[in-house]
């Protein structure tokens, strides 16, 4: 996606390779990955459990703990956005976060400040040592110069507005005296508390009842409303995409293999396993169905990757020495980026080449399914 002239876009992912040094190999968590975040706009990255959906988001902001680390590519941080104008002038080169100490100055500066974390694990970014509303007026004043007194009134607002109850008290009490979705709140009250330009969110919202659910998301569609803010959001919930996302990218085994707008890719999904993600969920006003199809088969072993395309032993459209052969490239196809051999690239095959082969993306590729009572992933 050509994007060095759109003003909208805030961090730009290309070619990122995470890798974890194991006693079994390296293993390729993230694998090339690209993507693009636009300032006021939510992206939403979906995939089954293992496809390196979190390892992509700490990589962005080089939290990855040893045995892992960032082995390519470029995460490029441009100026705009609400608060970008005074981290640099629009015509300010990109920063790369992914050529940054991941323990130094700079990436600390942008963490918080430029790009907050909301993680998986509600404790990951808590310390049960020390009261909610200092840890939260800590990181408030961390990047801003303003008085205790000052934190603690914004964190207080903050609590209140995550939906925690009576906030004048709980601000003082220590995170293991809270429930875990009241931890879960917790952390996206710390994480919104310096107005980021853009949120990462893995998963913040699983572990929260359906109520709580929909005052976050509203929450995050406030702030994106009123400061243009970015949210790259991680979610297994497909209903929450349809409802939030104006992009989405579909990760497998470390690959982004199909990226668009959410209308793009939810209403002309192309890649075979955007299909079978999409068919596994119920659908308002869709067929009545006793059981859901399930994609068959399981995510393979990223340390045991498949030549060619690495979706091709769980699809139904696997062209024989073509998708075992060849690894996809990115192509552009109906507004969407796809790697599918079905749209594009079969002419690298070692073997003959299929013209033909993009025809078969016609009628409808889609790879078969196994019935199963099963969720989305
Ligand atoms: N500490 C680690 N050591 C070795 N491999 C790891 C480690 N953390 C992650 N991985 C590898 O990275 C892959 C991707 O993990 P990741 O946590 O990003 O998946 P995910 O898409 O976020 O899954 P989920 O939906 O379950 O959260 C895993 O399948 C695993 O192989
Ligand atoms: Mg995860």
């Amino acid at each position: 996606m050509a994007t060095g002239t759109d003003p909208d876009v805030l961090l730009e992912v290309r070619g990122l390779h995470t890798r974890f040094r194991t006693d079994g190999g390296e293993i390729p968590a993230v694998d090339g990955v690209d993507l693009t975040i636009r300032s006021g706009r939510t992206l939403c990255v979906v995939g089954e459990s293992g496809c390196g959906k979190s390892v992509t988001a700490r990589s962005i902001l080089q939290l990855v703990e040893p045995p892992g680390r960032v082995t390519g590519g470029q995460v490029l941080l441009h100026a705009g956005g609400s608060s970008g104008a005074a981290a640099a002038p629009p015509s300010a080169e990109p920063l790369d976060l992914a050529a940054l100490d991941p323990k130094g100055r700079d990436i600390r500066r942008v963490r918080g400040r430029d790009v907050s974390m909301i993680f998986q694990e509600p404790m990951a970014s808590l310390s049960l040592v020390h009261r909610v509303g200092n840890q939260i007026g800590e990181a408030i004043r961390v990047h801003n110069p303003v008085s205790k007194k000052e934190a603690r009134r914004i964190t207080v607002r903050l609590l209140g507005q995550v939906g925690i109850p009576n906030p004048e008290r709980l601000v003082d009490v220590y995170p293991f005296q809270l429930s875990g979705g009241m931890r879960q709140r917790v952390m996206i009250a710390m994480a919104l508390s310096c107005e980021p330009r853009l949120l990462i969110a893995d998963e913040p919202t699983t572990a929260l009842d359906v109520t709580t659910q929909a005052q976050i998301l509203d929450l995050l569609a406030g702030l994106q409303r009123d400061h243009g803010m970015a949210i790259m959001f991680i979610t297994h919930d497909m209903g929450v995409v349809a409802e939030i996302a104006d992009d989405v990218a579909v990760m497998y085994l470390g690959k982004v293999v199909e990226r668009g707008s959410v209308d793009d890719v939810f209403h002309a999904p192309k890649h075979p396993y955007t299909r079978a993600l999409l068919e596994s969920v119920p659908r308002m006003g869709g067929p009545r169905r006793d059981r859901l199809p399930a994609i068959r088969g399981s995510v393979p072993d990223p340390a045991d990757r498949p030549s060619g395309c690495v979706f091709r032993d769980r699809c139904d459209s696997f062209m024989p020495g073509l998708c075992d052969t060849v690894e996809p490239p990115t192509v552009e196809t109906g507004g969407s980026q796809v790697r599918c051999l079905l749209y594009g690239g079969a002419e690298q095959a070692p073997t003959a080449p299929r013209a033909g082969a993009a025809d078969r993306a016609d009628p409808d590729p889609r790879p078969r399914k196994e019935a199963a009572d099963v969720d989305a992933d």
